[in-house]
């Protein structure tokens, strides 16, 4: 099998990452996380990639002022270098620009931890339960250049309970992103899942 090369790009603790790891283990699965890329040269996810034998790369953003281009330019050599097929971030806490995001257009992947297009932006959990949904989740998304816009490739939900507070609504979500990311990818990995079968969210 014809394996795509992925990168997952983090800024922290990495556990979607590990998800995408663990579900790459298998034989059958259409893809393999060639990279791993950090903006923060502290974040945990860091020394578990490495523990996994996957090459690793800190891009610091702070090291770079605010030139984002340059940046961005660092970001992208180092995916060609590597002969990324697929960008998955995964708590990665840069914007892009859309000059970034056109270059890998089709061909990266976010997690959401809320119902697109529920929610956008951070806090999304607070502000679920401070809007009192009954449910709430995760979706996996195309990116493209307006923030967590893009169409949707996966989505799954958790019922919001009585007396959840912010962190329980968290870990419930946490959960079912683990299983989401590893489906997702392989969607599109597999090529059932592209720019343009995702829902597009102004539909739903
Ligand atoms: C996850 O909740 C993800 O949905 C959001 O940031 C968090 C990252 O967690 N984009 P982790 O670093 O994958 O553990």
């Amino acid at each position: 099998m014809d394996k795509k090369r992925v990168a997952v790009l983090i800024s922290g603790r990495g556990s979607n990452m590990t998800a995408l790891i663990e579900a790459a283990k298998t034989t059958d699965y259409p893809a393999e996380i060639a990279l791993v890329v950090s903006n923060r040269p502290d974040a945990a996810g860091l020394a578990r990639a490495r523990a996994e034998g996957i090459a690793t790369q800190v891009v610091d953003h702070t090291k770079f002022g605010a030139d984002r281009e340059r940046f961005e330019g660092a970001l992208d050599s180092a995916l060609r270098a590597h002969r990324i097929d697929i960008v998955c971030l995964a708590g990665f806490m840069r914007l892009l620009t859309p000059w970034f995001v056109e270059r890998w257009s089709g061909r990266m992947l976010n997690i959401h931890p809320a119902l697109l297009p529920q929610f956008k932006g951070l806090h999304t959990h607070r502000r679920a339960l401070e809007a009192g949904v009954k449910r709430h989740g995760a979706t996996v998304h195309f990116v493209v250049p307006e923030m967590d816009a893009g169409p949707i490739v996966a989505q799954e939900w958790v019922a919001v309970r009585e007396g959840d507070t912010e962190d329980t609504l968290a870990a419930r979500v946490l959960e079912i992103e683990h299983r989401l990311y590893p489906r997702a990818l392989r969607a599109v990995a597999e090529g059932r899942a592209t720019l343009a079968t995702g829902k597009r969210q102004d539909a739903l």
